[in-house]
């Protein structure tokens, strides 16, 4: 075979244009797929990706997610290898967070396939240790729960939906926040505007990504009030693309109808910092606690329709007020349901 003569840096140039080529095929493989493009002349998609491009369906299978990936997290990923082992975390977060973490360990132009293979290794590992734990703790018992506080399992659009119109005091939450999860802000606006008295608040945390999004969501049936702060005591996750240190996350004020105040409210709050370890994601019980027991009275109802850990359960069992909340996830709602117990059991 005859060679071109080309220089080592065009022929990389050519393999590296190869190798993002993935995405764009990936993609258009998902929307033959979801459109079904491929009836006129296949049975099934697993038949079209054979016979019309000699894929197995896990191949097909696999170019769609590494695709996905991509397009979700907005990471900036060089090729398919790297995309695929991602692909193998199933939350949007954790997928920023692997590859954030080995950028800052490596460098942007070391975090090879094989890195992040070993790191998400360990990742699914350390869930799976953590989940048999949760479930040999799950396993046990269950103390008595207090009475006031109701933890449902399932999706808040269909678990809360026999909440009463106009009877709840505050929305007190944190919903996921990526791209896949913008469609629950409507729902929860929504929701929000159906159940809160007039002029009660939601208040929520939010993430930053897709924060034009959320307020546009959450403004379309409820009002603004303000901005509020949450600060990361001393850590911080590192956004490459932006070149930012995001030490902290908004808190999103809105009310049913005019906000009435009737108390002063700080807009930041400086947590203790030391609580995690129940959920990824869990919040302050401080942050939540001053919310609460500004904004409500003894026995009065607190909802939040994304339970995770259950702080705010757990901050509204403190001040005695009525909770009642929502968790699809049904090896988290236990864990919190152990928490809310241990909490209730142990006062
Ligand atoms: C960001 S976490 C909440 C963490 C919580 N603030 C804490 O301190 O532990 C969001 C939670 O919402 C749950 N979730 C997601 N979609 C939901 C839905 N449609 N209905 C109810 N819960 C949902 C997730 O399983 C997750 O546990």
């Amino acid at each position: 075979m005859s060679h071109s003569g080309r220089s080592l840096a065009e022929l990389e140039g050519i393999i590296e244009r190869g190798l993002t080529t993935f995405v764009e095929v990936g993609s258009a493989l998902m929307e033959i797929r979801d459109r079904k493009l491929y009836l006129g002349q296949y049975k099934t998609f697993d038949a079209y990706c054979r016979e019309r491009w000699g894929f197995q369906r896990t191949r097909a299978y696999q170019l769609m997610s590494a695709a996905e990936v991509v397009m979700s997290t907005n990471v900036d990923i060089q090729n398919e290898s790297q995309a695929r082992e991602l692909a193998r975390l199933k939350d949007e977060e954790e997928i920023i967070a692997v590859y954030h973490e080995l950028r800052d360990e490596y460098g942007d132009e070391h975090v090879t396939a094989e890195r992040i293979r070993r790191l998400v290794t360990r990742r699914l590992e350390r869930q799976h240790r953590d989940q048999q734990a949760l479930a040999r703790r799950n396993g046990r018992r269950l103390p008595a729960l207090p009475p006031d506080i109701e933890l449902r399992h399932g999706d808040f659009r269909e678990v809360l939906a026999d909440i009463p119109d106009a009877s709840v005091d505050l929305i007190f939450t944190d919903p996921p926040y990526g791209k896949s999860a913008l469609a629950l802000w409507k729902d929860l606006s929504v929701f929000a505007a159906r159940v809160l008295k007039p002029g009660a608040l939601l208040i929520s945390y939010s993430g930053q990504q897709y924060l034009p999004q959320v307020l546009e969501a959450l403004g379309s049936v409820l009002e603004y009030v303000w901005l509020g702060w949450s600060p990361n005591q001393g850590s911080y996750s590192q956004i490459h693309q932006l070149r930012i240190r995001a030490r902290g996350k908004p808190v999103l004020f809105y009310s049913k109808q005019d906000y009435e105040p009737r108390v002063w409210l700080d807009d930041v709050r400086y947590d203790s910092g030391a609580e995690k370890g129940l959920h990824p994601m869990q919040q302050s019980l401080e942050t939540a606690h001053y919310y609460i027991e500004k904004l409500t009275e003894p026995k009065g109802l607190v909802i939040d329709p994304f339970v995770g850990s259950g702080t705010t359960a757990v901050a509204s069992l403190r001040l005695a007020r009525r909770f009642i909340g929502a968790e699809i996830d049904a090896g988290t709602l236990k864990g919190a349901q152990q928490r809310l117990a241990e909490e209730y059991n142990t006062s």
